[in-house]
This record gives C-alpha cells, sequence and structure tokens, in this order.
C-alpha cells in the first residue's frame, strides 16, 4: 500500500482524497491531509468516513510514500524540496512555483532515487510535446481563453489596472513567454508551466491570455512546430464548480496520474 498524503484541501486536493479513498483504495491509503486554513482541512476531515487524520505539512510528508502538492504556487518548491530531500515522491499541480527552479529539484530527485511527477492539466498535447522533444522542437505557444472573472485579482492585472468589469468582446491580456506569465497569473496559468518543462523551457515558450466574457468554459490551445512536423491542439474545459479557474479535466488528469503511477502498463508517452 503505497502512504498518500494530500497538502491543499481545496478543489483539487478534496477530489484527490476520495479517488485514493476509492478508486485507488485496494492499493494506496489517505495516511492524512494538511492545509494552511485548518477549517479547509476540517471541513474535508468531515465530510471524508472514515475519518482522515489532519497533520502539520512537516510531519505529514514525514509519514508518507506519495506527497500531493495541491496548495499554491507559493508552496510548491519548498514542499518539493523537503519531500525529496526525504526520498519521497511528490506531485506538484501549482507547476508555476517550481519553474525557474526546475534544475535544482530534478536533481534532488536524481539523487534520492525518487519521482517527480506533473499532471498534464486542463490542456492536451503533452505527449506529442515529449515525443518532439526527442527531435528538434522549434515554437511552442499556448493561447488560454478564460471568463474574465478568474483574472480579476491577477498581480498583471492589478499592477496594468486593467479593468475586466462589463467586457463586451474578447481581450488580450497578455502576450509574453511562459516566465511572465507565471509571474503575472500565478492561479491561472500552471498549465504554460507544464508545456515549458515537457517542451522547450519557460523562456522560449510564448504565451497568450485572453479574457472572453460570455463563454463557460477554459479553452487552450496548444501549437507546436518541430522537425516532426507541426501539431495543434484545443481543449474546452468545464470549470470546476467549486474554483472557476481550476478546470475539471486538470482535477482528472490529476487521478490519471494516480492511476499511472500504480499501473504496470503505461500507455501513451
Ligand atoms: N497543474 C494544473 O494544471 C493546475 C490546474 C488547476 C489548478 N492548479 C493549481 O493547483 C493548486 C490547487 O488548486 P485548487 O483549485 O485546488 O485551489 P483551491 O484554492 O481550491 O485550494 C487550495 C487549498 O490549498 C490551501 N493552501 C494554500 N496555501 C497553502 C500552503 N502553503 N500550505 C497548505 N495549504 C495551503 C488553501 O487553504 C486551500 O484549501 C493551485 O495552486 C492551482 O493554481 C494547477
Amino acid at each position: 500500500m503505497i502512504k498518500v498524503g494530500i497538502i491543499g484541501c481545496g478543489t483539487i486536493g478534496r477530489e484527490l482524497a476520495y479517488a485514493c479513498r476509492k478508486r485507488f483504495s485496494e492499493e494506496m491509503t489517505l495516511e492524512g491531509i494538511a492545509d494552511s486554513d485548518i477549517h479547509r482541512a476540517k471541513k474535508l476531515q468531515k465530510d471524508l468516513k472514515p475519518k482522515v487524520k489532519i497533520f502539520p505539512a512537516d510531519e505529514l510528508i514525514q509519514r508518507c510514500d506519495l506527497v500531493i502538492e495541491a496548495a499554491s504556487k507559493h508552496a510548491a518548491y519548498e514542499l518539493a524540496k523537503k519531500t525529496l530531500s526525504q526520498g519521497k515522491d511528490v506531485m506538484i499541480m501549482s507547476v508555476g512555483g517550481i519553474l525557474g527552479k526546475e534544475k535544482e529539484i530534478f536533481k534532488l530527485a536524481k539523487t534520492h532515487r525518487c519521482c517527480l511527477y506533473f499532471p498534464s492539466g486542463g490542456i492536451v498535447g503533452i505527449d506529442g510535446l515529449k515525443a518532439a522533444g526527442m527531435g528538434k522542437i522549434h515554437r511552442v505557444t499556448l493561447t488560454t481563453r478564460k471568463p474574465p472573472q478568474g483574472f480579476e485579482d491577477a498581480p498583471y492585472v492589478v499592477k496594468h489596472n486593467i479593468n475586466l468589469k462589463n467586457l463586451k468582446q474578447e481581450k488580450l491580456l497578455f502576450e509574453g513567454n511562459a516566465t511572465e506569465a507565471v509571474r503575472g497569473f500565478p492561479k491561472n496559468i500552471n498549465v504554460s508551466a507544464t508545456l515549458s518543462l515537457a517542451g522547450i523551457g519557460a523562456k522560449k515558450t510564448r504565451v497568450r491570455i485572453i479574457a472572453t466574457p460570455h463563454m463557460l468554459v477554459n479553452v487552450h490551445e496548444v501549437y507546436v512546430i518541430g522537425d516532426f512536423g507541426s501539431f495543434y491542439t484545443r481543449s474546452e474545459n468545464f470549470p470546476s464548480e467549486q474554483n472557476p479557474r481550476t478546470s475539471r479535466l486538470a482535477i482528472l488528469s490529476a487521478v490519471a496520474t494516480l492511476e499511472r503511477i500504480l499501473k504496470n502498463v503505461k500507455i501513451g508517452t
């Protein structure tokens, strides 16, 4: 049995806790949960039957074989570092928090012979991008469209005083590389970080962020050109009910990553 600990009891953490308890109950035990907001942890504890234990994050890491970070960009790096240093595996959802420090984190995983997992999230095409990377990739572009409400407190929007109220038509908010995108939109654009890690790095990965009023889905378009040819993918994601910034597919992709860890047959690159 793999002992799993979940840090962050929000939209994603909650669903992964249920997945450990139901879908993967024969292979995984939910050792405990942690959250910086004790009320969030207690709410999940109350909803899970049988009851799950709440631990401080550091203690939970010590008790587990696999730690799932579903907390925040600010927590991801430290949690990954602490977990890998103890020779335990870690799944990171707040991928933006690792960007720029990936060399150090990847080295830690190698030194301690443990695994670091980054689910694909709400985008489609990580498999093709990884295959393309075995040859030469020339360009990777991500265009993300989301309803304006999800962008309102983004540092980039606040800094540039962009008014998102009463938008009548779609508005290009940002165009730049993935490093700048993650800095300006830390809660919205983890997929650009994942795309960067799987492809040609954050400085070379181009990102466009567009606010689209009257749209009910989060749309990600990925365009890749390389020596292999090119591909284009588009996903139209329903937002989760609890957190409109988080796509339903991102949650499912995290569950699918757990399944991939467990399965002896791994399909796809
Ligand atoms: N990789 C992807 O494709 C992808 C997709 C969606 C969301 N995300 C990221 O995953 C993370 C979780 O998303 P969510 O929708 O569940 O968010 P959420 O806001 O619903 O839940 C986050 C939870 O983490 C807790 N938390 C915050 N900082 C913490 C810390 N330092 N230590 C412990 N707990 C902490 C919060 O109190 C909250 O309960 C976010 O960082 C989000 O940006 C990634």
